[in-house]
C-alpha cells in the first residue's frame, strides 16, 4: 500500500474527540540507526531531527494540544566530549532553522530542564526561538534539555523550602508540588511513547508520568514517521484509562 494511502486508512480510526492532551517522547535509537549503516553517531542524530519534524507536524495537524520530546537528559554529559558538542551544534542549528516553520503551523516553543547549565550560545538561541514563538497558539512543543526527573523533583522541593521560608508557612501536598515543577504549566502525559524497544523510563517525567500510558516501539527514533505517531494514538485510545479505579465495567 502506498504511504499516502496507509496514511489515510490510519486517519480513519483516529477518534479526534478522544485524542491524548499530551504526548512525551523518549526518543531512543539515534546511535543504533547509525551504527546499522556503518554511519558516525551524529549521522543518526541529524537524522533524528527528521523524525523529530514528522512528530511536530503529526501533532500540529491532528491537534494535540502539548507535545514533549526528550532531546537531552542531565545523564547525557557522561557521553563523548565531541558527540555532546556536536547535539549541542544540531540542536543550534534546529533552533534557527525552524522557527519560521513552528511560526507557520502556530507552534510555540518552551522548554524544561536546567537550562541555565547548558552553553551560553544554546540558551541564547533557546531564548531567542521561545521569544519568536511566544504568541503562537497551537501546539506546545516543549524540549526537554539538560533534564532529570529526580533533578526536577529536588529543584521542586528546594522551591517550596525557599517559599515557606518567605511565606512563613509550609504546605506540601500534590497541588503544592505541582506548582514547583519544570511543567507546572503542561497537563500531565496521557501518552508516553519510547522508540527502540527499551522498557525504561530512563529519568524522564517520573512525577507526571504516573498514569500516563506507555507505548513502545522497535522502531528506532529517525525511523519514526508520522504514521507511527497515528498509530500510537490509535492504540492509546484503545486503551481502558482507570486510574487505579475499577473502570466503567
Ligand atoms: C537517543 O539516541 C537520542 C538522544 C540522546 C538525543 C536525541 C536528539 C535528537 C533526536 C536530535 C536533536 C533534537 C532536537 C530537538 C533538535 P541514542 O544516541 O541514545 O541512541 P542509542 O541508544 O541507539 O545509542
Amino acid at each position: 500500500m502506498k504511504s499516502v494511502e496507509l496514511e489515510a486508512q490510519l486517519l480513519a480510526q483516529v477518534d479526534l474527540d478522544r485524542l491524548p492532551r499530551h504526548i512525551a517522547v523518549i526518543m531512543d535509537g539515534n546511535g543504533r540507526w547509525a551504527k546499522r549503516r556503518r554511519l558516525p553517531r551524529i549521522a543518526g542524530h541529524r537524522a533524528g531531527i527528521r523524525a523529530v519534524r514528522q512528530a511536530v507536524e503529526a501533532c500540529a495537524r491532528l491537534g494535540v494540544p502539548y507535545l514533549t520530546l526528550y532531546a537531552f537528559s542531565v545523564e547525557n554529559w557522561k557521553r563523548p566530549h565531541t558527540e555532546i558538542k556536536l547535539l549541542m551544534g544540531l540542536l543550534r542549528e534546529y533552533l534557527k532553522k525552524e522557527i519560521a516553520e513552528l511560526n507557520k503551523q502556530n507552534i510555540r516553543l518552551g522548554v524544561i530542564g536546567r537550562i541555565s547549565e547548558l552553553p551560553k550560545p544554546v540558551q541564547a538561541d533557546l531564548e531567542n526561538a521561545l521569544e519568536r514563538t511566544a504568541q503562537n497558539t497551537g501546539l506546545r512543543l516543549t524540549l526537554a534539555l539538560n533534564y532529570g526527573a529526580r533533578a526536577e523533583l529536588l529543584d521542586a522541593v528546594r522551591d517550596l523550602v525557599t517559599h515557606a521560608k518567605q511565606n512563613g508557612a509550609l504546605a506540601i501536598d500534590e497541588a503544592a508540588l505541582r506548582e514547583h515543577l519544570y511543567t507546572r504549566d503542561l497537563p500531565d502525559p496521557d501518552l508516553l511513547i519510547r522508540t527502540s524497544g527499551e522498557l525504561r523510563l530512563s529519568n524522564f517525567l517520573l512525577w507526571q508520568v504516573a498514569y500516563s500510558e506507555i507505548w513502545v516501539t522497535e522502531t528506532l527514533w529517525p525511523d519514526f514517521t508520522q504514521q507511527d505517531l497515528i498509530q500510537a494514538i490509535i492504540d492509546y485510545q484503545k486503551r481502558e484509562r482507570r486510574y487505579g479505579g475499577l473502570g466503567l465495567g
